[in-house]
């Protein structure tokens, strides 16, 4: 089936979040370092940002580096740093191309020097682009995240800049790093792992979760339309009836 010709484009999430996964186990079942399973990722990463570009998904977040990565192999956390570098100056073409606008969540300040600068960099050169938004989770974890945001919301309150009263969930999403995104209506996980693993443990709250079998490094975008054309078969009630919602 041509997943994409039967795509309701009125209906396309506003948000699709993935969790790129089996990059190792694609390595491992060709033989190869997981370093190289990685850089195929980067092949399936720019197939799935045009194919988001081309259909008009405006926000398309990425979970690149979690909190727990770093207790990987310092080879392979060095591997993946130079990645991103390399990627990042690689693909600012892709993305201008695109009019892609490039951002990032997660603790950055803990990524080398190097990688910082690069990645400011394209956020800069892309900070006026309109078409869509790829944000990378780098060195992200939600709760990380959410502590983070209770501690700057409880330093307002200390302060008096904030009254208590006035915390509700519109506040907690200006804490958070996803500020200038909407909630994830749709997020995906390669490998066949049914799992969160720390990942927007808040902005999932009504999404659809699609778990697939492939390995990250053999996702294309005619996968993701697939995903997409499954979510938009699916009734969305948030917490409401059937009856209610027709
Ligand atoms: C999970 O596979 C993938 C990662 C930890 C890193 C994702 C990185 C990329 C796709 C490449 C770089 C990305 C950008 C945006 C430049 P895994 O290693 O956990 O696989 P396994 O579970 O099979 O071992």
């Amino acid at each position: 089936m041509n997943y994409k010709d039967n795509l309701n484009l009125e209906k396309l999430p506003a948000h699709i979040a993935i969790i790129m996964d089996g990059n190792g186990r694609w390595a491992k079942q060709k033989g190869f370092l997981r370093a190289a399973g990685h850089k195929e990722g980067t092949t399936a990463v720019r197939d799935v940002v045009e194919g988001c570009a081309e259909i008009g998904i405006k926000n398309l977040t990425l979970y690149a580096f979690s909190t727990e990565n770093w207790n990987r192999p310092k080879l392979e956390v060095d591997t993946l740093m130079k990645l991103l570098v390399s990627s990042l100056k690689k693909e600012i073409k892709t993305l201008q191309e695109n009019d892609i606008k490039l951002n990032s969540i997660g603790n950055i300040s803990n990524l080398p020097k190097k990688a910082r600068k690069e990645l400011q960099d394209v956020i800069d050169k892309t900070a006026n682009n309109k078409r869509m938004t790829l944000t990378l989770a780098l060195s992200y974890g939600s709760r990380e995240e959410i502590t983070n945001c209770i501690t700057q919301i409880a330093e307002k309150v200390k302060s008096e800049e904030l009254s208590i009263d006035a915390v509700d969930e519109s506040v907690i999403n200006e804490h958070l790093y996803t500020r200038n995104l909407p909630d994830v209506d749709l997020l995906i996980r390669t490998s066949g792992e049914q799992r969160i693993s720390n990942f927007l443990l808040w902005q999932i709250a009504y999404a659809e979760l699609y778990f697939t079998k492939i390995l990250w490094p053999d996702y294309r975008r005619e996968d993701l339309f697939e995903a997409i054309y499954n979510y938009q078969n699916r009734e969305r009630r948030f917490g409401k009836t059937s009856e209610q919602l027709s």
